[in-house]
């Protein structure tokens, strides 16, 4: 209960300034919604917060590489569908930028995880799988980049509640990491709930988000919950040049410009907080990033690992889990929703799986809200409420988290 509690005083923060919430331990004070129905709430936007968010420059200590060769890197945690399972994922070599750029072969290093329950010995292993992206602009002047090489291990045979010390790289080649620890969650039951979730959005890489961190990471939270909106490389243009508004920067390219290499500073940055606590993360529309091709958030879908298959979606835009005695339903909202798409089907069958007895809790997220009176955003989701509300209704969600609106800079 005190989860819950906690949970409300989260929503409220949000709303006014949509930077981060954090689920505080002291909820006595905090009511719950068996106490309402109440009186909606609206906060006035506070112009003051407008406009001045400095992004981290690349020569930025906590953005630069601090690895050698083949050595592990941008090392962070997520969750699996429950908590006998996570993903460890992490990033190997350099990354390219420019012309005539040359993918680094995937496979020339090892996906490999030692972990378990003590720091030594490791008594576990388990192997996963390796890519790299490109992000390429057939476009004169334009510079295209390649990835170093992401890896995403599934650890499996989990207990709840536990510690584990873990190490990630290729043992082969000399090149594992430290040892890093994580806690998994708690089992699923009515009585059993992570204490606390921060809950963030529309993040960036600005000098506004190292104290959202700061303040996040010191509050200890069991698993955050990130609802798009992660880098901004799109506010770039591939040469590295920043820019404060994404409607005037690329009044001339038929394609909007990213600079890739924000990706990797962004995983840099975040390693101290996300190599221990995990991180879920659902696309924004900054992360659409089209390019050559028309592809589509690949950053997103590369660099992130999710329990698509463990959810039964066939997507990484669209997929769900359990945190303790809670079912998160995490939804896209720039692709297909209505109700012959196959996000559409997949939610009516894992709404249709959620079992209320053990997750009594059920809580969906996605970018972009429903109901917002932004003038910026105004009725920009209203296609997707009409396609999904009366489904999410029909299930009785009982919270729904959102990010975008926001000040964009
Ligand atoms: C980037 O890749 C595209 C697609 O392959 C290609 O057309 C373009 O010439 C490349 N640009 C550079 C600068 O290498
Ligand atoms: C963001 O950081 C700037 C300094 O870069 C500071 O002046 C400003 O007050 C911060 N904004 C908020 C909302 O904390
Ligand atoms: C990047 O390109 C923009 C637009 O052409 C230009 O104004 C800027 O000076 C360039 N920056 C660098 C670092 O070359
Ligand atoms: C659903 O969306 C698809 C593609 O976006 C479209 O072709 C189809 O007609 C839509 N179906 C309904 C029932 O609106
Ligand atoms: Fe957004």
């Amino acid at each position: 209960m005190m989860f819950w509690l906690s949970f409300l005083f989260l929503l409220s923060i949000i709303a006014i300034n949509d930077v981060v919430a954090l689920v505080v331990a002291d909820a006595k004070r905090i009511p719950s919604t068996l106490d309402g129905p109440f009186d909606p709430v609206t906060v006035p936007y506070d112009v003051s917060l407008r406009g001045n968010a400095v992004d981290l420059p690349d020569t930025d200590p906590r953005v630069r590489r601090r690895v050698k060769g083949f050595e592990p890197e941008q090392i962070s945690v997520s969750l699996s569908v429950s908590y006998d399972s996570v993903w460890i994922s992490w990033v190997t070599g350099e990354f390219q930028i420019g012309n005539n750029i040359k993918p680094l072969n995937p496979n020339a290093v090892a996906s490999l995880v030692r972990y378990g329950r003590s720091r030594f010995p490791l008594t576990h292993e388990a192997i996963g799988y390796s890519l790299v992206y490109n992000q390429l602009y057939p476009f004169e002047g334009l510079k295209n980049y390649t990835s170093g090489i992401i890896h995403h291990v599934r650890l499996t045979g989990l207990k709840p509640s536990t510690l584990y010390y873990y190490r990630c790289g290729d043992p082969s080649i000399s090149a594992m990491s430290d040892i890093y620890h994580f806690r998994t969650l708690p089992t699923s039951g009515p009585r059993s709930y992570p204490k606390r979730i921060a809950v963030v959005g529309d993040l960036g890489l600005t000098y506004n988000t190292t104290d959202t961190i700061s303040h996040l990471t010191r509050n200890n939270p069991d698993l955050v919950i990130l609802v798009g909106d992660v880098t901004y490389a799109n506010l770039y243009l591939t040469n590295g040049t920043g820019s404060d508004c994404y409607d005037c920067s690329f009044p001339d390219t038929p394609i909007h410009e990213t600079y890739q290499p924000r990706w990797d500073y962004w995983g840099r940055f975040m390693q101290s907080l996300i190599s221990k606590t995990p991180i879920m993360v659902v696309e924004g529309n900054h992360e659409i990033e089209e390019q050559a091709g028309n592809q589509r958030f690949v950053a997103y879908s590369s660099r992130f690992a999710f329990p698509s298959k463990e959810s039964e979606s066939s997507s990484t835009f669209y997929y769900s889990f359990n945190a303790g005695g809670i079912h998160f339903i995490m939804l896209g909202a720039y692709i297909a929703y209505n109700k012959s798409a196959e996000q559409y089907k997949w939610l009516e069958r894992d709404l249709a799986k959620v079992d209320r007895s053990m997750t009594p809790w059920l809580v969906a997220a996605w970018h972009p809200p429903w109901y917002s009176s932004y003038k910026a955003h105004y009725k920009e989701a209203e296609c997707m409420r009409v396609e999904m509300e009366e489904l999410l209704y029909s299930y009785g969600v009982d919270i729904v988290l959102n990010g975008h609106v926001s000040d964009e800079n």
